[in-house]
C-alpha cells in the first residue's frame, strides 16, 4: 500500500456547526483507494476548489474527491475505502487518470498494551491486535480478544471492512475469523457489536455462491487473505476450526 504526498495540511473550514473542521487531504496512488460518488460532477480549476465546493454541497458527507488536474473534472465522494472488487460503481474507474484525494477520519485512541497498534487504510484508522497464532475456534477467538479488553473486529462499514482486508493481507496472510457470524439464527449475520449485517454490505462482502451454509454447520464468516489470492470477499465456514483473528479495542466491550 503506497500512500503518498500530503497535498496540504490543516485546511481549516467553517462547517455548518460553526466549528472549525480540519482537513488533511491526502492523495492515494493508483487504485489503492476508492470511493462512491455522492452526486453530479463539475469543473474546478484547482483541487482545493474542488474540495471546498464538495464540502459546500455535501458538508460532512464529503469525505473524498476524485479530481482530474488536466480536465478540472471534480467528483464528490463519500468516505474512501481500500480496494474491494465487488463494488462495481466505485470511482476512480480502473485505468482512469483521475486521482482520489481523501480526508482523514478521526483517529481513535489506542491503548497499545498487548501489542495493539493503529492501522490505517485510505484515511480510516482502527486500534487492532493481529493474531500471531490461531485460535481454537470462534468462541476461543472471542475470549482471547475479550481478555485483552477488546472484541473481534467489526467491519460494519465499507471503510472498516477494507481495513480488515488491508491488515489481514498485509500482516496475517492466512485465513481468519472476521467478527461476523449467524450462530443464533441461520442466515441472520451479526457483527460482534450486535449490529446486523446491512443490506448494502450484504451485496459486496460475499464470494459468489456464499453464504451457503454448506453441510448445515457454516456459521462463521471467514476471510482468506493469502497474498496469492486477490479475493476480497468472505465465505461462511465452520466455527470450530483453528483460524487467525483480529481484535479491535472498544470502549465498552
Ligand atoms: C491499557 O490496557 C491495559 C490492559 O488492558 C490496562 O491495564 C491499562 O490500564 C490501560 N491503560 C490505559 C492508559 O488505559
Ligand atoms: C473452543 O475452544 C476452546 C479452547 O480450546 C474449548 O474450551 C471449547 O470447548 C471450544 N468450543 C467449541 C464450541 O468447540
Amino acid at each position: 500500500m503506497a500512500l503518498t504526498l500530503w497535498i496540504f495540511l490543516a485546511l481549516e473550514v467553517l462547517g455548518a456547526s460553526s466549528e472549525v473542521r480540519q482537513f488533511f487531504l491526502q492523495q492515494a496512488s493508483g487504485q489503492d483507494c476508492q470511493t462512491l460518488q455522492l452526486g453530479e460532477s463539475w469543473i474546478s480549476h484547482f483541487l482545493i476548489d474542488c474540495h471546498l465546493e464538495c464540502i459546500r454541497r455535501y458538508s460532512e458527507n464529503c469525505q473524498a474527491v476524485v479530481y482530474n488536474s488536466q480536465t478540472g473534472n471534480c467528483r464528490p465522494g463519500s468516505v474512501a475505502f481500500g480496494p474491494i472488487e465487488k463494488v462495481a460503481t466505485s470511482i476512480p474507474e480502473t485505468g482512469s487518470s483521475d486521482k482520489l484525494y481523501y480526508v482523514r477520519q478521526p483517529i481513535p485512541p489506542c491503548n497499545t498494551s498487548n501489542s495493539f497498534a493503529l492501522y490505517d487504510v485510505c484515511g480510516t484508522s482502527a486500534c487492532l491486535y493481529l493474531s500471531t497464532s490461531r485460535a481454537e475456534n470462534y468462541s476461543d477467538a472471542r475470549t482471547l480478544c475479550s481478555q485483552m479488553d477488546s472484541r473481534l473486529f467489526v467491519g460494519n462499514t465499507m471503510a472498516k471492512f477494507s481495513l480488515l482486508w488491508y491488515t489481514s493481507k498485509t500482516y496475517i496472510n492466512d485465513n481468519l475469523f472476521t467478527g461476523l457470524q449467524d450462530i443464533a439464527v441461520e442466515g441472520n449475520f451479526v457483527w460482534e457489536n450486535g449490529e446486523a449485517l446491512s443490506d448494502e454490505q450484504n451485496q459486496y462482502i460475499w464470494t459468489p455462491g456464499n453464504p451457503d451454509n454448506s453441510g448445515g454447520n457454516q456459521h462463521c464468516a471467514i476471510a482468506f487473505p493469502e497474498v496469492s489470492s486477490k479475493k476480497t470477499t468472505l465465505d461462511d465456514a465452520r466455527c470450530d476450526l483453528n483460524r487467525h483473528y483480529i481484535c479491535e479495542r472498544c470502549s465498552q466491550c
